[in-house]
Protein backbone atom coordinates (compact mmCIF):
# COMPACT_ATOMS: atom_id res chain seq x y z
CA UNK A 1 0.00 0.00 0.00
CA UNK A 2 1.26 3.38 -0.71
CA UNK A 3 0.43 6.72 0.56
CA UNK A 4 -1.46 9.46 -0.94
CA UNK A 5 1.09 11.31 -1.71
CA UNK A 6 3.44 8.36 -2.87
CA UNK A 7 1.20 7.33 -5.19
CA UNK A 8 0.52 10.66 -6.63
CA UNK A 9 4.29 10.74 -7.24
CA UNK A 10 4.07 7.02 -8.75
CA UNK A 11 1.43 7.89 -11.37
CA UNK A 12 1.58 11.54 -12.27
CA UNK A 13 3.82 12.67 -15.30
CA UNK A 14 3.25 15.91 -16.54
CA UNK A 15 6.55 18.18 -16.96
CA UNK A 16 7.98 19.37 -13.94
CA UNK A 17 6.27 16.23 -11.74
CA UNK A 18 9.12 14.21 -10.19
CA UNK A 19 8.12 10.65 -12.10
CA UNK A 20 7.36 12.85 -15.56
CA UNK A 21 10.98 14.45 -15.19
CA UNK A 22 12.43 10.77 -14.81
CA UNK A 23 10.54 9.90 -17.80
CA UNK A 24 12.05 12.32 -20.00
CA UNK A 25 15.80 11.26 -19.30
CA UNK A 26 15.00 7.87 -21.10
CA UNK A 27 14.73 7.65 -24.70
CA UNK A 28 10.93 6.72 -25.17
CA UNK A 29 8.29 5.19 -27.91
CA UNK A 30 6.41 8.39 -29.53
CA UNK A 31 4.91 6.37 -32.36
CA UNK A 32 4.59 3.72 -34.36
CA UNK A 33 7.47 4.30 -37.69
CA UNK A 34 4.46 3.87 -39.86
CA UNK A 35 2.59 6.21 -38.45
CA UNK A 36 4.36 8.57 -40.27
CA UNK A 37 5.32 6.92 -43.20
CA UNK A 38 7.94 8.96 -45.37
CA UNK A 39 9.11 12.14 -45.94
CA UNK A 40 7.06 15.37 -46.52
CA UNK A 41 4.21 13.36 -44.97
CA UNK A 42 0.86 14.55 -43.11
CA UNK A 43 1.50 15.50 -39.45
CA UNK A 44 -0.09 13.20 -36.55
CA UNK A 45 -1.09 14.63 -33.34
CA UNK A 46 1.02 12.88 -30.33
CA UNK A 47 0.50 12.91 -26.75
CA UNK A 48 3.49 12.19 -24.67
CA UNK A 49 3.82 13.05 -21.09
CA UNK A 50 0.80 15.63 -20.57
CA UNK A 51 2.24 17.12 -23.43
CA UNK A 52 0.52 18.10 -27.09
CA UNK A 53 2.81 17.66 -29.91
CA UNK A 54 2.55 17.21 -33.51
CA UNK A 55 4.99 14.35 -35.29
CA UNK A 56 6.40 14.61 -39.17
CA UNK A 57 8.65 13.74 -40.95
CA UNK A 58 10.88 16.46 -43.23
CA UNK A 59 12.17 16.55 -46.70
CA UNK A 60 15.06 14.44 -45.77
CA UNK A 61 12.73 11.99 -44.14
CA UNK A 62 14.08 12.91 -40.68
CA UNK A 63 11.51 12.78 -37.97
CA UNK A 64 10.61 15.36 -35.63
CA UNK A 65 8.06 15.95 -32.88
CA UNK A 66 7.41 19.79 -32.21
CA UNK A 67 4.74 21.56 -29.76
CA UNK A 68 1.06 21.01 -31.02
CA UNK A 69 0.60 24.70 -31.07
CA UNK A 70 2.33 27.80 -33.40
CA UNK A 71 3.99 30.51 -31.06
CA UNK A 72 2.79 33.15 -32.89
CA UNK A 73 -0.63 32.68 -31.38
CA UNK A 74 -1.26 29.20 -30.69
CA UNK A 75 -2.93 27.87 -33.93
CA UNK A 76 -2.89 24.05 -34.55
CA UNK A 77 -0.60 22.78 -36.21
CA UNK A 78 -1.93 19.69 -37.26
CA UNK A 79 -3.40 21.44 -39.80
CA UNK A 80 -0.14 22.41 -41.27
CA UNK A 81 1.13 22.04 -44.41
CA UNK A 82 4.50 20.05 -44.17
CA UNK A 83 6.75 21.39 -47.53
CA UNK A 84 10.19 21.84 -48.17
CA UNK A 85 11.81 20.77 -44.90
CA UNK A 86 9.33 22.23 -42.28
CA UNK A 87 5.80 21.97 -41.11
CA UNK A 88 4.19 25.85 -41.84
CA UNK A 89 1.54 27.32 -39.50
CA UNK A 90 -1.73 27.60 -42.48
CA UNK A 91 -2.53 30.74 -40.24
CA UNK A 92 -0.08 33.01 -41.24
CA UNK A 93 2.57 30.88 -42.68
CA UNK A 94 5.06 30.24 -39.72
CA UNK A 95 7.52 27.88 -40.68
CA UNK A 96 9.71 25.28 -38.36
CA UNK A 97 11.87 22.68 -38.92
CA UNK A 98 12.33 19.24 -37.00
CA UNK A 99 14.91 20.88 -34.60
CA UNK A 100 12.11 23.18 -33.89
CA UNK A 101 13.83 26.90 -35.45
CA UNK A 102 11.49 28.90 -37.19
CA UNK A 103 12.79 29.09 -40.49
CA UNK A 104 9.88 31.52 -41.72
CA UNK A 105 8.39 34.25 -40.75
CA UNK A 106 6.45 35.68 -44.23
CA UNK A 107 3.45 37.90 -42.70
CA UNK A 108 6.00 40.95 -41.28
CA UNK A 109 8.54 42.63 -42.69
CA UNK A 110 10.37 42.23 -39.65
CA UNK A 111 9.90 38.34 -39.83
CA UNK A 112 13.71 38.16 -41.80
CA UNK A 113 15.29 38.59 -39.01
CA UNK A 114 12.75 38.53 -36.28
CA UNK A 115 12.70 34.46 -36.77
CA UNK A 116 16.00 33.95 -35.84
CA UNK A 117 14.70 34.58 -32.02
CA UNK A 118 11.75 32.22 -32.53
CA UNK A 119 11.29 28.84 -31.06
CA UNK A 120 8.85 25.91 -30.94
CA UNK A 121 9.66 23.73 -28.33
CA UNK A 122 10.84 20.59 -29.91
CA UNK A 123 12.35 17.12 -29.26
CA UNK A 124 14.82 15.02 -31.05
CA UNK A 125 13.41 11.78 -32.78
CA UNK A 126 14.88 8.34 -34.26
CA UNK A 127 14.06 5.66 -35.77
CA UNK A 128 14.62 2.41 -34.23
CA UNK A 129 13.12 -0.86 -34.80
CA UNK A 130 9.66 -0.13 -36.35
CA UNK A 131 9.20 2.30 -33.79
CA UNK A 132 10.16 6.23 -33.53
CA UNK A 133 11.59 7.38 -30.42
CA UNK A 134 11.91 10.80 -28.55
CA UNK A 135 13.88 12.17 -26.11
CA UNK A 136 12.47 15.14 -24.06
CA UNK A 137 14.33 15.54 -21.05
CA UNK A 138 17.64 18.11 -20.99
CA UNK A 139 19.70 18.12 -24.42
CA UNK A 140 22.47 18.23 -22.88
CA UNK A 141 21.72 14.49 -21.02
CA UNK A 142 20.67 13.24 -24.39
CA UNK A 143 21.23 9.37 -23.80
CA UNK A 144 22.68 6.75 -26.34
CA UNK A 145 19.80 4.47 -27.48
CA UNK A 146 19.54 1.76 -25.15
CA UNK A 147 20.63 -1.78 -26.64
CA UNK A 148 17.61 -3.33 -26.90
CA UNK A 149 18.57 -6.15 -29.05
CA UNK A 150 14.91 -6.48 -31.11
CA UNK A 151 16.08 -3.19 -32.34
CA UNK A 152 18.27 -4.12 -34.68
CA UNK A 153 16.90 -6.86 -35.98
CA UNK A 154 15.20 -6.98 -39.74
CA UNK A 155 11.40 -6.36 -39.37
CA UNK A 156 10.72 -9.69 -40.69
CA UNK A 157 11.78 -10.85 -37.22
CA UNK A 158 9.14 -9.21 -35.32
CA UNK A 159 5.94 -8.06 -34.92
CA UNK A 160 4.37 -5.57 -32.91
CA UNK A 161 0.69 -3.79 -31.90
CA UNK A 162 0.62 -0.13 -29.94
CA UNK A 163 -2.40 -0.27 -28.38
CA UNK A 164 -4.13 2.93 -26.66
CA UNK A 165 -5.59 2.20 -23.23
CA UNK A 166 -7.61 4.41 -21.00
CA UNK A 167 -5.71 3.73 -17.67
CA UNK A 168 -1.96 5.14 -16.04
CA UNK A 169 1.10 3.85 -17.00
CA UNK A 170 2.10 1.91 -13.72
CA UNK A 171 -1.01 -0.04 -13.28
CA UNK A 172 -0.42 -1.67 -16.84
CA UNK A 173 2.94 -2.36 -15.71
CA UNK A 174 1.92 -3.97 -12.63
CA UNK A 175 0.51 -6.73 -14.30
CA UNK A 176 4.37 -7.68 -15.91
CA UNK A 177 5.43 -7.99 -12.27
CA UNK A 178 2.98 -10.27 -10.97
CA UNK A 179 3.66 -13.94 -11.86
CA UNK A 180 0.70 -14.73 -9.65
CA UNK A 181 -2.37 -13.76 -12.55
CA UNK A 182 -1.80 -15.83 -15.36
CA UNK A 183 -3.00 -19.17 -13.42
CA UNK A 184 -6.32 -17.68 -13.12
CA UNK A 185 -7.10 -14.60 -15.36
CA UNK A 186 -5.40 -16.23 -18.24
CA UNK A 187 -6.35 -19.57 -17.84
CA UNK A 188 -8.24 -21.84 -19.54
CA UNK A 189 -11.05 -24.55 -17.49
CA UNK A 190 -9.41 -27.83 -18.59
CA UNK A 191 -6.75 -27.52 -15.55
CA UNK A 192 -4.69 -25.20 -18.33
CA UNK A 193 -3.81 -28.46 -20.51
CA UNK A 194 -5.17 -26.29 -23.64
CA UNK A 195 -4.16 -22.92 -22.02
CA UNK A 196 -2.02 -21.31 -24.99
CA UNK A 197 -0.80 -18.63 -23.04
CA UNK A 198 0.81 -20.85 -20.85
CA UNK A 199 2.18 -22.92 -23.90
CA UNK A 200 2.99 -20.07 -25.89
CA UNK A 201 5.72 -19.68 -22.68
CA UNK A 202 6.90 -23.02 -22.82
CA UNK A 203 5.59 -23.26 -18.91
CA UNK A 204 3.73 -26.47 -18.20
CA UNK A 205 3.57 -26.08 -14.35
CA UNK A 206 0.15 -25.92 -12.64
CA UNK A 207 1.49 -24.31 -9.37
CA UNK A 208 -1.17 -21.56 -8.63
CA UNK A 209 1.40 -19.37 -6.35
CA UNK A 210 5.10 -18.89 -7.32
CA UNK A 211 7.09 -17.05 -5.42
CA UNK A 212 9.47 -14.59 -6.56
CA UNK A 213 13.06 -14.15 -5.74
CA UNK A 214 14.54 -10.70 -6.83
CA UNK A 215 18.00 -8.77 -7.68
CA UNK A 216 18.27 -5.29 -8.19
CA UNK A 217 20.13 -3.91 -11.14
CA UNK A 218 21.97 -1.17 -13.46
CA UNK A 219 18.64 -1.30 -15.73
CA UNK A 220 15.96 -2.23 -12.62
CA UNK A 221 15.37 -5.48 -11.41
CA UNK A 222 15.53 -9.28 -12.41
CA UNK A 223 13.19 -11.33 -11.17
CA UNK A 224 13.04 -15.23 -11.26
CA UNK A 225 8.95 -16.66 -10.80
CA UNK A 226 9.79 -19.63 -9.31
CA UNK A 227 7.08 -22.44 -9.54
CA UNK A 228 6.87 -26.37 -8.81
CA UNK A 229 6.80 -28.40 -11.71
CA UNK A 230 4.47 -31.66 -10.93
CA UNK A 231 7.71 -34.17 -11.56
CA UNK A 232 9.30 -31.97 -8.05
CA UNK A 233 11.59 -29.46 -10.13
CA UNK A 234 11.21 -26.15 -10.52
CA UNK A 235 10.95 -23.78 -13.06
CA UNK A 236 11.93 -20.38 -13.11
CA UNK A 237 10.85 -17.89 -15.47
CA UNK A 238 13.35 -14.94 -15.58
CA UNK A 239 11.60 -11.44 -17.02
CA UNK A 240 13.08 -8.25 -16.40
CA UNK A 241 11.67 -4.74 -15.33
CA UNK A 242 14.31 -2.04 -16.86
CA UNK A 243 13.52 1.67 -16.19
CA UNK A 244 11.24 3.56 -16.22
CA UNK A 245 8.84 1.36 -18.07
CA UNK A 246 10.21 -1.25 -19.81
CA UNK A 247 9.18 -5.17 -19.65
CA UNK A 248 9.99 -8.58 -20.58
CA UNK A 249 7.36 -11.15 -19.81
CA UNK A 250 7.93 -14.73 -20.00
CA UNK A 251 9.02 -15.97 -22.84
CA UNK A 252 9.30 -19.18 -25.12
CA UNK A 253 12.61 -20.10 -25.81
CA UNK A 254 12.31 -18.79 -29.42
CA UNK A 255 10.09 -15.70 -30.03
CA UNK A 256 10.85 -13.26 -27.31
CA UNK A 257 8.64 -10.76 -25.73
CA UNK A 258 8.96 -6.79 -24.91
CA UNK A 259 6.16 -4.57 -23.60
CA UNK A 260 6.57 -1.08 -23.19
CA UNK A 261 4.23 1.95 -21.68
CA UNK A 262 4.50 5.23 -22.78
CA UNK A 263 2.41 7.59 -20.64
CA UNK A 264 0.54 9.87 -23.17
CA UNK A 265 -0.86 11.39 -19.65
CA UNK A 266 -2.00 10.03 -16.35
CA UNK A 267 -4.90 8.48 -17.41
CA UNK A 268 -4.04 7.25 -20.92
CA UNK A 269 -1.05 5.04 -21.77
CA UNK A 270 0.48 3.95 -25.68
CA UNK A 271 1.19 0.03 -24.64
CA UNK A 272 3.37 -1.26 -27.17
CA UNK A 273 3.59 -4.96 -27.21
CA UNK A 274 6.80 -6.88 -29.30
CA UNK A 275 7.81 -10.40 -30.10
CA UNK A 276 10.93 -11.06 -31.62
CA UNK A 277 12.99 -13.73 -32.55
CA UNK A 278 16.44 -13.24 -32.41
CA UNK A 279 17.49 -15.72 -35.40
CA UNK A 280 15.56 -16.02 -37.89
CA UNK A 281 12.45 -14.27 -39.54
CA UNK A 282 9.20 -14.87 -37.53
CA UNK A 283 7.25 -18.42 -39.01
CA UNK A 284 4.34 -18.15 -41.14
CA UNK A 285 2.25 -20.02 -37.77
CA UNK A 286 3.74 -17.04 -35.77
CA UNK A 287 2.75 -13.98 -38.19
CA UNK A 288 -0.62 -15.67 -38.98
CA UNK A 289 -1.54 -15.96 -35.29
CA UNK A 290 -0.25 -12.13 -34.07
CA UNK A 291 -2.21 -10.90 -37.57
CA UNK A 292 -4.87 -12.70 -37.55
CA UNK A 293 -5.29 -14.97 -34.47
CA UNK A 294 -7.18 -12.70 -32.47
CA UNK A 295 -5.41 -14.09 -29.34
CA UNK A 296 -2.08 -12.64 -28.95
CA UNK A 297 -2.94 -9.05 -30.21
CA UNK A 298 -6.54 -8.40 -30.17
CA UNK A 299 -8.27 -6.17 -33.33
CA UNK A 300 -8.28 -2.79 -33.25
CA UNK A 301 -10.97 -0.21 -34.62
CA UNK A 302 -10.00 0.24 -37.71
CA UNK A 303 -7.76 3.44 -38.29
CA UNK A 304 -7.15 3.56 -34.35
CA UNK A 305 -4.97 1.88 -31.75
CA UNK A 306 -8.53 0.75 -29.63
CA UNK A 307 -9.21 -2.55 -29.18
CA UNK A 308 -12.82 -3.51 -30.64
CA UNK A 309 -12.94 -4.88 -27.36
CA UNK A 310 -12.62 -2.32 -24.45
CA UNK A 311 -13.74 -1.17 -21.79
CA UNK A 312 -17.19 0.62 -23.00
CA UNK A 313 -18.90 -2.67 -24.60
CA UNK A 314 -17.62 -4.13 -21.23
CA UNK A 315 -14.63 -6.13 -23.34
CA UNK A 316 -17.64 -8.20 -24.92
CA UNK A 317 -17.10 -10.42 -21.52
CA UNK A 318 -19.33 -13.65 -23.02
CA UNK A 319 -20.75 -15.34 -19.85
CA UNK A 320 -21.34 -18.38 -21.49
CA UNK A 321 -17.87 -18.97 -22.48
CA UNK A 322 -16.72 -18.17 -18.67
CA UNK A 323 -19.00 -20.84 -17.71
CA UNK A 324 -17.70 -23.32 -20.32
CA UNK A 325 -14.29 -22.35 -21.65
CA UNK A 326 -12.11 -19.89 -19.59
CA UNK A 327 -11.68 -18.25 -16.76
CA UNK A 328 -12.84 -14.84 -17.83
CA UNK A 329 -15.42 -15.60 -20.85
CA UNK A 330 -13.08 -12.65 -22.28
CA UNK A 331 -11.56 -13.90 -25.92
CA UNK A 332 -7.83 -12.20 -26.18
CA UNK A 333 -5.09 -12.99 -23.82
CA UNK A 334 -4.19 -8.75 -23.52
CA UNK A 335 -8.22 -7.60 -23.41
CA UNK A 336 -8.31 -10.12 -20.44
CA UNK A 337 -5.41 -8.04 -18.62
CA UNK A 338 -7.36 -4.57 -19.77
CA UNK A 339 -10.83 -5.81 -18.06
CA UNK A 340 -8.81 -5.78 -14.86
CA UNK A 341 -6.55 -3.27 -14.89
CA UNK A 342 -8.21 -0.11 -16.65
CA UNK A 343 -10.60 0.44 -13.62
CA UNK A 344 -8.60 -0.78 -10.00
CA UNK A 345 -11.04 1.05 -8.47
CA UNK A 346 -10.25 4.13 -11.36
CA UNK A 347 -8.41 4.53 -14.59
CA UNK A 348 -5.61 6.20 -11.90
CA UNK A 349 -5.54 3.79 -9.36
CA UNK A 350 -5.93 4.85 -5.55
CA UNK A 351 -3.98 1.65 -4.22
CA UNK A 352 -4.32 3.44 -0.43
CA UNK A 353 -6.99 0.28 -0.21
CA UNK A 354 -5.16 -2.15 -1.17
CA UNK A 355 -4.58 -5.39 0.56
CA UNK A 356 -0.91 -6.30 -0.70
CA UNK A 357 0.31 -10.40 -0.21
CA UNK A 358 3.85 -12.56 -0.94
CA UNK A 359 2.46 -12.45 -4.02
CA UNK A 360 2.95 -8.98 -4.77
CA UNK A 361 6.31 -8.61 -4.18
CA UNK A 362 7.73 -7.80 -7.29
CA UNK A 363 5.58 -4.74 -7.80
CA UNK A 364 6.39 -3.47 -3.94
CA UNK A 365 10.33 -3.38 -5.29
CA UNK A 366 9.46 -1.88 -8.40
CA UNK A 367 7.40 0.79 -6.54
CA UNK A 368 10.06 1.85 -4.42
CA UNK A 369 12.86 1.67 -7.02
CA UNK A 370 11.22 4.40 -9.63
CA UNK A 371 10.00 6.41 -6.52
CA UNK A 372 13.29 6.83 -5.22
CA UNK A 373 15.03 7.12 -8.58
CA UNK A 374 12.04 10.27 -9.53
CA UNK A 375 12.84 11.52 -5.49
CA UNK A 376 17.18 11.13 -6.09
CA UNK A 377 16.30 13.29 -9.70
CA UNK A 378 14.04 15.98 -7.45
CA UNK A 379 17.51 16.26 -5.02
CA UNK A 380 19.71 16.36 -8.02
CA UNK A 381 21.17 12.54 -8.92
CA UNK A 382 20.38 11.83 -12.46
CA UNK A 383 19.15 8.17 -12.60
CA UNK A 384 22.48 6.15 -13.76
CA UNK A 385 20.16 3.61 -15.67
CA UNK A 386 19.44 6.43 -18.54
CA UNK A 387 23.04 6.41 -19.36
CA UNK A 388 23.63 3.05 -19.00
CA UNK A 389 22.83 1.75 -22.75
CA UNK A 390 24.20 -1.10 -22.94
CA UNK A 391 22.93 -2.55 -19.74
CA UNK A 392 19.24 -2.76 -21.80
CA UNK A 393 20.80 -5.95 -23.68
CA UNK A 394 19.56 -8.64 -21.04
CA UNK A 395 16.74 -11.00 -22.60
CA UNK A 396 13.82 -13.03 -20.84
CA UNK A 397 14.87 -16.51 -20.03
CA UNK A 398 14.12 -20.20 -18.02
CA UNK A 399 15.60 -22.09 -16.01
CA UNK A 400 14.42 -25.55 -14.33
CA UNK A 401 16.31 -26.52 -11.10
CA UNK A 402 16.41 -29.57 -9.03
CA UNK A 403 14.05 -30.38 -6.60
CA UNK A 404 14.16 -28.73 -2.94
CA UNK A 405 16.46 -25.90 -4.25
CA UNK A 406 16.78 -23.40 -1.35
CA UNK A 407 16.24 -19.75 -2.08
CA UNK A 408 19.82 -19.48 -2.07
CA UNK A 409 20.66 -21.92 -4.68
CA UNK A 410 17.90 -20.15 -6.71
CA UNK A 411 19.35 -16.90 -5.98
CA UNK A 412 22.94 -17.63 -7.14
CA UNK A 413 21.22 -19.06 -9.86
CA UNK A 414 19.24 -15.95 -10.71
CA UNK A 415 21.50 -14.33 -13.56
CA UNK A 416 20.88 -11.95 -16.40
CA UNK A 417 20.97 -13.68 -19.91
CA UNK A 418 22.09 -10.96 -22.80
CA UNK A 419 22.07 -14.59 -25.40
CA UNK A 420 18.95 -16.46 -25.82
CA UNK A 421 18.40 -20.01 -23.71
CA UNK A 422 17.66 -23.09 -25.01
S1 LIG B 1 -0.76 31.35 -35.46
FE1 LIG B 1 0.65 30.24 -36.67
S2 LIG B 1 1.41 31.69 -38.06
FE2 LIG B 1 0.02 32.80 -36.87
FE1 LIG C 1 -1.75 -10.69 -17.81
Amino acid sequence: MLTQNENDMLTRVGAGTPMGELFRRFWMPAMLTEEIPGADCTPVRVKLLGENLVAFRDTDGKPGLIDAYCPHRGAPLFFGRNEESGLRCVYHGWKFDVEGNCVDLPNSPEGETYKDKVNIASYPAIDKGGIVWVYMGPKDLKPAFPAFKWTELPESHRFMQKLVINCNYFQSMEGDLDASHGFYLHSTLDGNKNNQSLKIRGNTSVDPSPRYILKDTDYGLLMGAVRSQPDGDMYMGITHWMLPAFTTPGASPKVLQMNIRVPMDDEYTAHYRIRYDLNDPLSDQELNEDKYGGFLFPEVIPGTFTPKANKSNDYLVDRVMQKNFNYTGIKSFPIQDLALIEDQWAPVSPRTGEHLVSADTAIIRVRQTILKAARDLMEGTEPAAAQNAQAYGVLPSRMVLPAKSSDDDIATALEPHTIPQA
